[in-house]
């Protein structure tokens, strides 16, 4: 792949060759306009560093491979290796005088990123792949070019507009007022966290002392695992709350709980659960929580993407009255890592709980839109911005295209499952996981036929478990997965397994 890198002294925009005719004059297109802009830019070139030297050889090798690797086609052969061979096949690369840039792209070329798993893969559908869109893979270079620092307004005024309007589509979608506001994190770990601690911080202000036994907060045991993560760290108990036979979280559940429990000062529901996309009976859930004074947090870092798509939005109806809420783009909203957008209906709140106070930071105008006030960070990336960037090139009626045709792909795959004679469909899906057995089957088989397709690049699908059994499970988040060449890998090779 190496070899579309050109030589790096060359300028980015190609030039005419000498002889070639004076190019028509034609009305100028967007391309050109971004283009000479850049040529502008160009003649305010930076001189090289007395430090670092010239360096356009390493900034072209790696910005030509950037262009080329955007658009070329995933590999799913591509896999992990052991620290051992990496080592044995890489080397040292940290040297006191460098190994330089041709020689370490070349080594990320062949032999560490090919040790990695293309989650972009349209047959990947294990864990939660991903799916980002060309436009927003390519806009993350243009974010780490640009380099801005997205903490405070006052720094990164231009890019956290362009941010807040993909985070007001979200609180639009999500019912929310106004005044809603958010920030975009690092991923749902990090988004759960910051809105539980300020769930927590909110509730100490309320009611003015920790409770005896301090705090708590009350979810299924289907909720992530980064609630329970959350939770140690904000040192609050976890109260698990009995879902309904078909794995819903409700209010009246939840009820004598929070009735009994005065600890309990934040509810998390899923929208969406990871292992099989059932979305909690949300309008309960809220309608009780607000009636025992606790705050509603909505962990929809998969599902909530569902929110694009007017044939789901009925699924998380009460969201409009949860108290916060998360989605990761980088799962379901086609943008690339890392990025977890988290909002507040009301951000007061979370400014409370997360502003940092110091005598350098006194100078920040706080009545601006600081991102760095609304979760557990200062300095950050404004990683919205590659979502932006995609939903202002294709439009919001795209994004729900693409992810009913994930709706869609789910339910017909379900349905062939449930057709099949070798299959057990084991939960209807309500977004797009699909919950599946092959009755007969020991854990050990399961194993064999999951690696064994894993091996071949056919189609990446991992056992989970499911009401305490082992099963299979596929996540459909890539509108580029074609759902009848999953049926027909379940065809066939469940019909060769029944055989062998
Ligand atoms: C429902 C849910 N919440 C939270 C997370 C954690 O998100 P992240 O991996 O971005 O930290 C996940 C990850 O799969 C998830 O599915």
């Amino acid at each position: 792949m190496l070899d579309v890198i050109q030589d790096p002294a060359q300028p980015l925009t190609p030039s005419p060759a000498p002889d070639a005719p004076a190019p028509q004059s034609t009305a100028p297109t967007a391309e050109d306009s971004a283009f000479s802009r850049a040529a502008d830019a160009l003649q305010r070139h930076r001189e090289p560093s007395e430090v670092w030297g010239d360096e356009r050889e390493a900034v072209s090798l790696a910005l030509r491979w950037a262009a080329a690797h955007t658009t070329v086609a995933t590999d799913p052969k591509t896999t992990a290796r052991s620290a051992e061979e990496l080592q044995a096949e890489v080397g040292a690369t940290i040297t006191e005088d460098g190994i330089g840039a041709a020689r370490a792209m070349e080594l990320f070329d062949e032999v560490l990123l090919p040790a990695t798993r293309s989650s972009e893969d349209p047959m990947n559908l294990a864990y939660i792949p991903a799916a980002p869109t060309r436009a927003a893979v390519a806009f993350d270079t243009v974010v780490s070019a640009a380099n801005v620092f997205g903490g405070i307004w006052e720094n990164g005024a231009g890019a956290i507009f362009a941010e807040n309007q993909v985070l007001r589509w979200l609180a639009d979608l999500l019912g929310w007022p106004a005044d809603a506001a958010g920030v975009f994190v690092s991923g749902g770990t990090q988004g759960n966290l910051s809105a539980l601690a300020t769930a927590r911080d909110h509730a100490l202000r309320e009611r003015g002392r920790r409770p005896g036994g301090g705090w708590a907060l009350a979810c299924a045991s289907t909720a992530h695992s980064s609630v329970a993560s959350a939770a140690r760290l904000l040192d609050m108990d976890v109260v698990t709350v009995p879902v309904d036979d078909r794995g819903h979280l409700t209010g009246a559940a939840l009820e004598p709980l929070l009735a009994e429990d005065p600890r309990i000062c934040a509810v998390v529901a899923s929208g969406g659960t990871t292992n099989a996309g059932i979305v909690d009976d949300l309008a309960s859930v809220v309608e009780v929580a607000h009636r025992h004074g606790a705050w509603v947090h909505v962990d929809g870092a998969y599902g909530g993407a569902a929110l694009a798509s007017p044939s789901a939005r009925e699924r998380f109806a009460g969201i409009e009255q949860a108290d916060s809420f998360i989605v990761d783009p980088h799962k379901w909203l086609f943008a690339p890592y890392d990025c977890c957008a988290l909002l507040y209906r009301d951000a007061r709140p979370a400014a409370a709980a997360h502003s940092q106070h110091a005598a350098y930071l006194d100078s920040i105008d706080r009545g601006e839109s600081n991102p760095s006030d609304l979760a557990a960070h200062l300095t950050r990336r404004t990683r919205g911005l590659p979502l932006w960037y995609s939903l202002a090139t294709h439009g919001t009626a795209a994004y729900a295209a693409a992810v009913d045709r994930c709706l869609d792909s789910a339910r017909a795959v379900a349905e062939a499952i449930r057709a099949s004679e070798h299959l057990e469909l084991l939960v209807e899906p309500e977004l797009s996981v699909v919950v599946f057995r092959r009755p007969g089957w020991t854990p050990a088989a399961y194993r064999r036929w999951s690696q064994r397709l894993a091996k071949d690049g056919t189609m990446l699908c991992v056992p989970t478990a499911f009401r305490g059994e082992i099963a299979l499970r596929l996540a459909f988040v890539n509108p580029a997965t074609d759902p009848w060449a999953v049926i027909a890998v379940l065809e066939e090779t469940m019909r060769e397994a029944d055989g062998s």
